[in-house]
């Protein structure tokens, strides 16, 4: 087979490891890729929002499918493109898409399917978002969100009706998030511990995979800014066997939605779920694998992925028993420092050869390969994966392997996974 991932960081490394372990692969492409995934993967020089190059090298190499990681070339109707040219794609239509791509839709189908989620409301206009804001507690916890794509960057969880409001002057006047910020969700706070819950799904059936947790903010004890995800691991066993009954209701409804409204959705579904008193309400819909989520749970998948895609492609999901190994994952990224903020790139990037535990697996984000060294090229630069068949023994080697690696103004959290152990 050969195969072609769309994208370019830590979740495309992890896919295309994935892909390269399976005996059926005879060619991996990642695009654009980086350079640390090259020994697995050819990368080429095509940007993800370009579909007529893309589809032309697909058909020009006989590709057989296409994997989307991230969201931006769904949200843009990558998967629509490529079937109009009879291109097998797995990933969600650019109308299935707008469950992640804009707030204010997926909130309309939880409400529409009986998805448990925050009360909320949604402005278009600036004048009513700050009305609004008036009637609420000067001390109430508030969530302004913004409706469009932002890469993780759209959420303020804000302390009172004067913070709140700043937050909608940031995004609807101040438009630091652009077009994103057009529309606005103003949302009830709801506390507890989050969780990604992702499944593989043909539109059709699903198959869940480990329940995660990310950790997003960029400081320990979840301090600091919030960033795309500073490390994440698997299995989230503070998620009990009872919620996860309740979220598999929530992915079955969830697709029965998708169903229902005739939305053609391949690929992964991820539901960000926040767990208040033992119920779950949905966070946020996904329609991707998350990242770093991706770098925890693929170590974990004990069936082909392959295989899985086939299957997908082939709507025969429900067919399919795809398996998991009863081993712990945890996965740190090494990122670099004053990131989410501005940061320093070009630096040298050494120990990495060091990294040789048959356990542990290396996967680039941002790096690039100049004069026979790796250097720094990104904000997330790193992820490294151990498993091991505790939770303790994946900690202790993640962290062995992190303290191998070191660039100048490195920055890592030391507490990935410390819910995990401390059950809270
Ligand atoms: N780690 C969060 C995300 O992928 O959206």
């Amino acid at each position: 087979m050969k195969i072609l991932v769309v994208g370019s960081g830590g979740r495309e490394h992890a896919i295309c490891w994935r892909f390269a372990e399976s005996s059926k692969v005879k060619k991996i492409y990642c695009s654009p890729g980086n350079d640390g995934m090259s020994q697995i993967a050819k990368t080429l020089d095509i940007a993800v929002n370009d579909f007529e190059k893309l589809a032309n090298f697909v058909k020009a190499n006989n590709v057989d499918f296409t994997f989307v990681g991230p969201e931006i070339p769904l949200s843009l109707g990558i998967v629509d493109y490529f079937q109009q040219q009879n291109l097998k794609i797995l990933g969600p239509s650019k109308s299935a898409s707008k469950l992640e791509s804009s707030k204010i839709y997926s909130k309309k189908f939880m409400q529409k399917y009986n998805i448990p989620t925050a009360q909320y409301e949604n402005f278009s206009n600036i004048n009513d978002a700050l009305q609004f804001l008036k009637n609420r507690g000067k001390n109430e916890k508030i969530v302004v969100k913004a409706d469009g794509l932002a890469s993780g960057k759209g959420v303020y969880v804000c302390n009172g009706k004067e913070d709140a409001k700043n937050a909608v002057k940031h995004l609807m006047v101040d438009k630091i998030l652009g077009d994103a910020g057009n529309n606005v969700i103003i949302e009830e706070y709801i506390d507890g511990p989050e969780f990604s819950y992702l499944a593989f799904t043909d539109g059709m059936s699903y198959s869940m995979m480990p329940v995660l947790q990310d950790h997003k903010r960029v400081d320990d004890n979840d301090q600091g800014l919030n960033t795309g995800g500073m490390g994440a691991y698997a299995p989230a066993l503070l998620a009990t066997t009872e919620v996860n009954k309740k979220v598999e209701d929530i992915v079955i409804k969830t697709i029965s939605g998708i169903k229902a409204e005739k939305l053609d959705y391949t690929g992964v579904l991820y539901v960000g779920v926040v767990l208040n008193k033992f119920s779950p309400y949905v966070l946020e819909f996904n329609c991707r694998f998350g990242d770093p989520e991706t770098q925890a749970v693929l170590p974990l998948l004990d069936t082909d992925l392959t295989d899985i895609c086939t299957a997908i492609l082939n709507k025969k999901l429900f067919n399919m028993k795809i398996n998991w190994k009863n081993d712990f994952s945890v996965c740190v990224v090494l990122t670099s420092g004053g990131y989410p903020g501005n940061f320093k790139k070009g630096l040298e990037i050494k120990g990495l050869e060091k990294i040789c535990d048959k356990n542990t697996i290396l996967f680039h984000s941002g790096t690039k390969f100049r004069d026979g060294k790796f250097i720094t090229a990104g904000g997330r630069v790193l992820g490294i994966t151990s498993t091991a068949d505790s939770m303790q023994s994946a900690i202790a080697k993640v962290y062995a392997n992190v303290g191998l690696v070191r660039f100048e103004n490195m920055h890592y959290r030391t507490d990935i996974a410390w819910r995990a152990i401390n059950g809270k």
